[in-house]
């Protein structure tokens, strides 16, 4: 019909004819294309020419109603389970959400590890272990351990609850004992200390020299003392002299406390001990200092209660450092003590601590040069005469005579006068005289 129609005209034939047919195209596409408008397009883009020419065919509008109303069938199934499909992704992750919510701020928080002990290695996969408290275990070592580095007696790392060994701790000096280090040089000197002279012989020669000059003692052949001890009177300087030695020295300084040798745990203040002079021999040459001894250096063998005893095991401990098998040739120990009859005498025998440097309450020539060391930077009135309080019959320690000079400085600020006179010194003197006494009640017991 077409053709007979563009036979006519020839020119316009074709077009009109194409224009015709596309018109029909659109007139049976309009049902079709009630569909999404993308289906179509994407069909026609892609095999446009063919597909233009394969849908006349289909002429009945009924079965094109059909095929869309199955494809719409189709499609809404197709959706609903679409829904669905999100549906139960939105639902179902909410535990799995929460789960993995919950991991994060576990990893935020981070699970504490134990700190352990390597007892014994077994095999590849599995050790010994035990931690302060409690008893050991078997465990598994996990893989991604560097096998290499565990050895027995180690610092490892164990989960907290399978007590699986983790991870080693590289740095397995006790923190306890890298605080005992003195980084900053105290500021008291030599020139700090008022008289004393032969005592600060006595120790520069038996703790400063053989650390610095070991060849001495070697060409007369003696080997030098392992440490001394420092005893005396409370307040005559010991801690005082320590620090100069500290102030002074090159060497390595490592200063203790007795009393933090004890431990809470059985077997704690040994090992502190052990690692104490093990650090010392890493850092050597170095002196360790032992303020107060007798917290931990009482006599053996009268001790009643556990802990005691174990006070005593530290003690042996510390022998034991000093003589041991183990040579410590450049460390030096110094030991401070107002009791040294209550000391064990073992600590104290030649070959040990043989040097025993006493500290005696000082006389009147040491007396005025501790008055002029803590008066030198006070601002004195003319009339004041310090010769007074030197030649007193007064026992007086070097702390005493450093207290006098506070006080007398306090009742001065007290009356805010910018001068320190002779009456400040002499109430200041009564006090502390009295407040002296006043601690040692004397004929309490009878
Ligand atoms: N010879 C001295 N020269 C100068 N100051 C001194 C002297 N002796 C003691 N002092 C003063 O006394 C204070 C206390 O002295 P130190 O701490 O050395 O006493 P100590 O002998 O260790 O006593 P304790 O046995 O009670 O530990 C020091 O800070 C210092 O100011
Ligand atoms: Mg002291």
């Amino acid at each position: 019909m077409g053709q007979g129609q563009s036979g006519g005209l020839p020119k316009p034939g074709p077009g009109g004819d194409r224009n015709k047919g596309d018109g029909a195209k659109k007139e049976k596409k309009y049902e079709p294309a009630a569909p999404p408008t993308r289906v179509g397009r994407k069909q026609r883009k892609q095999k446009g020419s063919e597909a233009a020419a394969r849908l006349p065919v289909v002429t009945p509008a009924t079965k094109c109603k059909l095929r869309l109303l199955k494809l719409e069938r189709v499609k809404d199934y197709l959706l609903m389970e679409e829904e669905f499909v999100t549906n139960q992704e939105r639902l179902k992750p909410q535990e799995d959400k929460n789960e993995e919510d919950r991991s994060k701020v576990d990893d935020l928080r981070g699970s504490p590890m134990s700190v352990g002990n390597l007892e014994e290695i077994i095999d590849e996969n599995h050790a010994i272990v035990s931690s302060s408290v409690g008893p050991e275990y078997y465990v598994n070592i996990l893989s991604f351990v560097d096998k290499d580095q565990l050895e027995p007696g180690c610092a490892i790392l164990m989960h907290n609850k399978v007590l699986s060994v983790v991870g080693l701790l590289q740095d397995d000096v006790d923190p306890m004992v890298s605080v005992m280090k003195v980084e900053k040089a105290p500021l008291e000197s030599y020139a700090d200390i008022g008289g004393l002279d032969p005592q600060i012989q006595e120790i520069k020669e038996a703790v400063e020299l053989p650390l610095t000059h070991p060849e001495l003692y070697e060409d007369i052949g003696i080997k030098p003392p392992k440490g001394v001890i420092l005893y005396g009177e409370p307040g005559t300087g010991k801690t005082l002299l320590a620090k100069a030695v500290a102030n002074s020295t090159s060497a390595t300084f490592l200063r203790v406390v007795g009393s933090e040798l004890i431990q809470k745990y059985l077997g704690d203040g040994p090992k502190l001990v052990r690692e104490l002079f093990r650090v010392a021999d890493e850092l050597s040459p170095s002196i360790v200092f032992i303020d107060e001894i007798d917290a931990v250096g009482t006599k053996r063998y009268d001790a009643h209660s556990g802990g005691e005893r174990e006070i005593q095991r530290t003690m042996l401990e510390l022998l034991n450092q000093l003589d041991g098998f183990d040579s410590r040739g450049d460390v030096k120990v110094i030991l401070a003590t107002n009791r040294i009859e209550s000391l064990d005498p073992a600590l104290l025998r030649p070959g040990r601590i043989d040097r025993k440097i006493e500290f005696p309450l000082p006389d009147i020539k040491t007396k005025r040069r501790i008055f002029q060391i803590h008066t030198s930077r006070m601002t004195m009135a003319d009339d004041v005469n310090l010769e007074e309080f030197v030649m007193t019959k007064d026992e007086f320690s070097g702390a005493d005579i450093k207290a006098i000079c506070t006080e007398a400085g306090l009742l001065a600020l007290r009356e805010r006068r910018m001068k320190v006179t002779q009456v400040d010194f002499k109430k200041a003197k009564e006090k502390v005289m009295y407040k002296k006494k006043e601690g040692v009640p004397e004929g309490l017991y009878m």
